[in-house]
């Protein structure tokens, strides 16, 4: 009954909750850019305007050390549940720009092999804009429908793609505001369209950036090469270094926290479909590498990494110029798993690259944002509500399984306001993120708008 109600309102109004989407993509909230504040600011508006326009009470826009948050609520009954609905409206910096079919802030619809239903063109389609508007829709719909079953609270933040440093300090400061039972997030991915999975856990992240110097000066790489240490050939050195022929990361005590599943799990995890040529052809890369031993899922859902993310020094520019850089620096990310610790992996990081800097150089390591890694249970009421949810949507079961990537402060939703958060994602890995081209299915939109409503009605019912 409430299924059909939902789905008729949804089939009225699906043009237009489209059209909404499309206006919200056009914005360029980039929180990584400062010349893009004003843009930042707009998008908060807009999404305060669309709780509004839903039926949201109490929607404003909280002042944060950096950018705002938007937070609405609507209160049924204080006895009844409460979902807490988090998500970004920051988006990735779009370059490189070239490689763009159409430009990134001026979305279309284009039909892929994977969306034959076609799929949006724009930076932050999937992340996360399109998946954190799904709620927004829900919501809209369950109130207009009158088929609300509980308490909602929406936390909209915008700096998650910086690493959310002010959202912290945030809901610290607001502990008695979130209140509630369960933190939902749509902001991962599935499998495949018919193949629904549920996050059971994320990824945690140490972010570095190293910087060694040589000669004080760029030097003319004849009169000088050969006799002085050569900044970014240490560098590449140094990264090098870190990884063992078996693909295992060298850095000292690295591994000491790393929890180890079971034979049992691993069995478990393995029971998820992982089409390794669909992975290959995706990327159009001949061969998968990663650490020995473990299966590709396994190498991203629940073993730790260590990338350079970019590298840079010396003469980048057209054509050649003989030079000695003074200087080399490289970005490096390290993915974390249960139960490492950001702080003391960025330590061990530091300390590594300090001693086996040889004298010839010196080097400067600092570390970035970071997050924790967290798990899920997978038997709690509300992970159980979510699978019961996208069952009846997708006509499936949906699959317990491990995502790579990381959203640091889910692991500080549990810390401080005590909540589980429910990775209730609905797009897929292939539809770069972070990525030119990136895209969010029109069948992944309108199943997850779809979806939502189901999760709450489970969530709230005994
Ligand atoms: N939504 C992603 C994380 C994600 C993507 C999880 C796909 C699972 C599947 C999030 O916006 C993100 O990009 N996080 C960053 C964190 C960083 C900027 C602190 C990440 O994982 O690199
Ligand atoms: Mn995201
Ligand atoms: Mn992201």
């Amino acid at each position: 009954m409430e299924r059909t109600q939902i789905q008729s309102y949804l089939n009225l109004n699906k043009e237009r909750f489209l059209s909404e989407l499309l206006d919200l993509l056009k914005i360029p909230s980039i929180s990584a850019k400062p010349e893009h504040k004003s843009d930042m600011l707009k998008t908060a508006e807009a999404i305060k305007k669309s709780l509004i326009d839903a039926g949201a009470d109490k929607v404003e826009i909280c002042e944060t050390k950096g950018y705002p948050v938007v937070y609405g609520e609507k209160i049924i009954d204080p006895d009844k549940p409460t979902v807490v609905v988090y998500g970004h409206y920051d988006v990735q910096p779009a370059d490189p720009l070239d490689l763009w079919d159409s430009p990134p802030f001026e979305p279309v619809i284009k039909k892929t092999d994977i969306h034959p239903d076609g799929a949006i063109f724009a930076r932050g389609s999937c992340d996360d804009k399109g998946q954190m508007y799904m709620h927004v829709k829900a919501f809209e719909i369950m109130m207009k429908t009158g088929t609300l079953p509980c308490n909602v609270k929406f936390m909209i933040e915008g700096e998650e793609e910086v690493g959310s440093p002010s959202l912290g300090p945030w809901i610290i400061e607001n502990k008695e505001k979130l209140k509630g039972d369960i933190i939902l997030i749509s902001d991962t991915s599935i499998i495949a369209n018919d193949i629904p999975s549920i996050d059971s856990g994320l990824r945690g992240l140490a972010y570095m950036e190293v910087e060694v110097t040589g000669p004080n000066r760029d030097l003319h790489s004849g009169v000088y090469g050969g006799a002085v240490a050569n900044p970014i050939n240490i560098l590449c050195k140094m990264i090098a270094s870190c990884h063992d022929e078996n693909n295992h990361i060298t850095i000292p005590g690295f591994y000491d926290q790393v929890h180890e599943l079971s034979n049992e799990e691993r069995a478990e995890m393995a029971k998820a479909p992982f089409d390794l040529d669909v992975f290959k052809k995706d990327l159009s890369i001949d061969e998968e590498r990663g650490e020995k031993g473990y299966s590709t899922n396994e190498r991203t859902g629940i073993r730790p990494t260590l990338d350079v993310n970019g590298i840079w020094g010396g003469y980048t520019g057209e054509g050649a110029k003989t030079v000695l850089p003074s200087k080399a620096f490289a970005k490096i990310s390290m993915r974390l798993v249960p139960n490492q610790s950001s702080q003391t992996i960025s330590e061990l990081f530091k300390k590594h690259f300090e001693t086996i800097a040889p004298n010839s150089v010196k080097v400067k390591v600092t570390a970035h944002h970071g997050g924790e890694p967290v798990v899920v249970p997978i038997t709690s009421r509300g992970f159980i509500s979510a699978s019961k949810a996208m069952e009846e949507t997708y006509g499936k079961k949906p699959i317990p399984t491990r995502s790579g990537g990381s959203i640091p402060i889910v692991a500080l939703f549990k810390k401080e306001l005590g909540m589980d958060s429910i990775l209730f994602g609905f797009g897929l890995d292939s539809d770069a993120l972070h990525s030119p081209n990136e895209h969010y299915g029109l069948f992944n939109f309108y199943k997850g708008i779809e979806t939502i409503p189901l999760f709450y009605k489970y969530f709230t019912t005994k």
